[in-house]
């Protein structure tokens, strides 16, 4: 699929921006902190119904505004389509696709993108939350009926950590823990299923890891990727639901006297974490800054290639300042691995820093406004 045409209102310093694609690679080039990351976390908001910068959407609406919209519009095939969100400072956000509202976590059903940012070093280094996080938007696109499930799943635990809290208050022989047990039930049902997706997912990106990683490089590497997760110690990796729930259940139940003490549940996917491995060793804490790069890089290349066997066809690639943190070897094979994806678009603030790509249009940003550019 390839974006025909992105149109922001009031998104951070986009008072006012209306930008016409093609596919192929398209670039942005500016100063920094002129605008060229916001036009591209845009896209991101509509593939994912949030930034890859912030939970935070009131930071997405320009400072003088209370609403701000983004819009595009999408062709894949022969086939065009539009999806929007409209951001509100005071109220809930709103998605549409061709004019039907949708839910917000229903977006990736309609866009995909895949986004090469710095901020890929936190995936490595960064608290599980990172790598949970990288994970979910993986099967939230490969399986979109996840996203459902990750929702429900957090309301869930919300509400059964605040029954946790409420019973702390209440001497142990008082306990009535039957609507605990409801709770319970549907914290293993629904984990069940994040648990089962993620190591499908997990699974699912091996070989492309190990293959984009070479091509970074240009050796072979032995890499892994293992969900670490107290319900799946000592679970093998094809493990059916069944059996995952019924070590669910188990682990909750050995907890239940931790959870009660501490008022909040201690097993279950919103604690676990994804071990990466490169030659045996763990990256984080033992990978050289280029080795963590390059796995990072291999990462979002290994995603890319599994999203563009979804009916959807290629996700949009977006390097955003990628290539000023990369030795010309890897701004060679970054470029090279995908110079074959439908629509590219790259930001820099040097023309520089890019490697060789079939450029078929740049713009300009500055303070908030694109233009146009003459090729050179
Ligand atoms: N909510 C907002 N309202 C207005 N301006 C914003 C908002 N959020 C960020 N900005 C401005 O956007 C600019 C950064 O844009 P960004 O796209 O990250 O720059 P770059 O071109 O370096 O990628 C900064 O000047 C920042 O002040
Ligand atoms: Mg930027």
């Amino acid at each position: 699929m390839h974006i025909t045409r992105l149109r922001l209102a009031e998104y951070r310093n986009h008072v006012s921006s209306d930008i016409h694609f093609s596919p192929g690679v398209t670039l942005f080039i500016g100063p920094n902190g002129q605008g060229k990351t916001n036009v591209v976390e845009a896209i991101h908001v509509l593939a994912f119904g949030s930034s890859h910068r912030t939970h935070q959407s009131a930071a997405l609406i320009n400072q003088h505004a209370t609403t701000s919209v983004v819009a595009a519009e999408l062709t894949h095939q022969d086939r065009t389509m539009t999806v929007d969100i409209s951001l509100e400072r005071n109220g809930s956000n709103r998605a549409r696709a061709n004019g039907h509202p949708i839910r917000v976590r229903d977006l990736p059903r309609y866009l995909h993108a895949v986004i090469f940012s710095p901020e890929d070093l936190r995936i490595i280094r960064d608290d599980p939350d990172e790598r949970r996080g990288f994970i979910d938007d993986v099967i939230s696109v490969l399986w979109p009926r996840l996203s459902a499930v990750i929702s429900d799943y957090e309301r869930v635990l919300k509400q059964r950590n605040s029954l946790l809290k409420s019973l702390r208050s209440v001497p142990r022989a008082q306990r009535d823990l039957s609507t605990l047990a409801i709770w319970d039930e549907k914290i293993v049902s629904l984990g069940t299923e994040i648990l089962f997706a993620r190591q499908a997912g997990i699974s699912a990106l091996h070989e492309p890891v190990v293959t984009a990683y070479r091509n970074i490089v240009g050796s072979e590497h032995p890499i892994t990727l293992t969900m670490r997760s107290r319900v799946m110690e000592n679970v093998h990796a094809d493990a059916s639901r069944d059996l995952i729930a019924d070590k669910f259940t188990v682990a909750m139940i050995a907890a239940l006297e931790d959870d009660l003490d501490r008022g909040m549940t201690s097993v279950g996917p919103h604690r676990d974490d994804v071990d990466f491995e490169l030659n045996s060793l763990p990256v984080k804490g033992y990978a050289s800054q280029g080795e963590t790069w390059s796995y990072a890089l291999a990462l979002k290349l290994a995603t890319a290639e599994l999203f563009r066997h979804d009916a959807l066809g290629d996700p949009i690639v977006i390097l955003d300042d990628v290539f000023a943190e990369l030795d010309v070897h890897r701004r060679h094979n970054l470029a090279a691995s995908l110079s074959s994806f439908e629509q590219i678009l790259v930001t820099a603030a040097v023309k520089d820093d890019i490697p060789p790509l079939d450029i078929r249009a740049s713009f300009t940003v500055s303070r908030g406004i694109v233009e146009k550019a003459e090729l050179t």
